[in-house]
């Protein structure tokens, strides 16, 4: 190859050796068990009364989320891959998420909370025996334990839903969790050059990457500059401080509607508090923390901070690149920091914290490119609508990507501070309407690099 033709090498870094069988079966069930700790956690924390009402009618009732977890569990190992007599089939409707609206679910005749949880343990008890009994290879759903890894990976979404709608809750605390550290003294720079060119964007490698992440392919972004950080709360309030919701000029035609008629002055939980801000997380109302991240906001009033802050937001190609791309190697990694599983110095994830730490508190997690907090904290509102990569199939089933496909869902990227580390990877997308809050969701800026600016 000539130095002066070639392309560059893209490709996805590889995983050097493979477990063995028995090493698999342990990793599934220490993560089978982990997420089943969460869940019982997060139920437990509550009485029934709020286990089966309304807190917000964006949410399903928490007792719902349970057993819906146990029916998937139920569908997808009990019946699918260990070809098992079900549990119970006669509550395969009630929990279809497809069914009935959440904000019906309330009145639906669902499983009272002691049957519920007598439901989710009789199936997890059979999975543990479809466990050892089934080969993880031979078919495409078992190979590397694929339907496990994306059973666990259900449960832990729904951990994280369950937990916005513990922030919906009213009520005294019930959740508590030591402070975010705090960030090392000393200044990042505001932007990192992303060089333009290609890379390789989604995955063919990843063992429990979801069908959206796949395959792997090229994908081209031009020069840009990515904000180091994500915007925190204090930058944030500059915009609200300087009438950022009063002016239209600042928001898109679809933005602009919504923010007049969803009445938005600020961010989901922020409240005046004398001359300042104080926000209600899990119960607790608090001054506002001027480093954290901002969080529960949706991606109208991150394009228009953008848009004030003469930024914008990046797309989801330029996402990954700054997560992923290593310019000494040409390869993309599986996390900002390399190929390493996410450990505690790394990122804010798996509900060790109830908030984004400060900005800047994650030196080691950050990408080869010198871009902080990309995985963990909040949740990153990226500019595309969520889109199949070319040579996308639907895997296992069409309603976990698939239908949701289009223009009127808004990709998000990185996962947040409630997110499980089992349940994000640099790959991972998200998705949401443009105007939800009550997810934990910020964003970070982007810019165009003008042609004077490659250096
Ligand atoms: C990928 C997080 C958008 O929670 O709606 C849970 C995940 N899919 N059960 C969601 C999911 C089916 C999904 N998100
Ligand atoms: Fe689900």
């Amino acid at each position: 190859m000539t130095t002066s033709q070639s392309q560059p090498q893209t490709a996805e870094t590889r995983t050097a050796r493979q477990p063995s069988t028995e090493q698999l079966r342990d990793r599934v069930a220490r993560e089978l068990e982990r997420a089943r700790a969460r869940t019982t956690a997060l139920t437990d924390a509550v009485d029934d009364h709020d286990l089966t009402r309304q807190h917000s009618r964006l949410m399903s009732p928490l007792v719902w989320d349970l057993a819906h977890i146990g029916n998937q569990e139920e569908l997808w190992l009990v019946r699918d891959v260990g070809g098992r007599e079900p549990v119970r089939t006669d509550v395969d409707e009630l929990y279809d998420a497809f069914k009935h609206a959440r904000s019906v679910r309330p009145e639906l005749p669902l499983l009272a909370p002691g049957e519920a949880r007598g439901y989710v343990s009789e199936v997890r008890n059979k999975v543990f025996d479809v466990l050892e009994r089934t080969p993880l290879e031979g078919r495409r759903l078992v190979d590397n334990a694929f339907a496990f890894g994306m059973i666990v990976q259900h449960e832990q979404q729904h951990d994280e839903t369950m937990l916005a709608t513990h922030q919906l809750r009213t009520g005294d605390p019930v959740l508590h969790a030591p402070a975010p550290p705090a960030a090392p003294a000393g200044m990042l720079p505001a932007e990192v050059l992303v060089p333009g060119g290609p890379f390789v964007m989604g995955t063919s490698t990843e063992a429990w990457a979801l069908d959206n992440e796949r395959p792997g392919h090229t994908a081209h972004t031009e020069p840009f500059f990515l904000d180091t950080t994500p915007v925190t709360n204090a930058e944030y309030a500059a915009f609200v401080e300087a009438g950022g919701y009063d002016e239209e000029r600042w928001w898109s035609g679809a933005g602009w509607a919504h923010r007049v008629s969803a009445s938005l002055v600020a961010p989901r939980f922020w409240q005046r508090d004398g001359s300042g801000w104080a926000r209600t997380a899990f119960g607790r109302t608090e001054p506002l923390h001027p480093a954290q991240p901002v969080v529960h906001v949706c991606f109208y009033e991150a394009e228009a901070y953008a848009r004030w802050a003469g930024k914008r937001l990046p797309t989801e190609a330029e996402w990954e690149k700054a997560a992923r791309f290593d310019p000494a190697t040409g390869l993309s990694r599986r996390y900002p920091w390399g190929e390493e599983e996410p450990a505690e110095q790394h990122a804010n994830l798996g509900q060790r914290h109830l908030s984004p730490a400060p900005v800047g508190a994650y030196p080691a997690g950050a990408s080869a490119l010198g871009v902080h907090q990309l995985v963990g904290d909040v949740w990153e509102w990226t500019s595309t609508d969520l889109h199949p990569y070319p040579g996308f199939e639907a895997f296992p089933y069409r309603e976990y990507s698939e239908v949701f496909f289009g223009p009127a869902h808004k990709v998000l990227r990185g996962g947040s501070f409630g997110t499980d580390p089992s349940a994000v990877r640099a790959t991972f997308r998200n998705w949401d309407l443009p105007v939800r809050r009550q997810i934990f969701a910020g964003f970070r800026c982007a810019r165009d690099a003008k042609p004077g600016e490659l250096s």
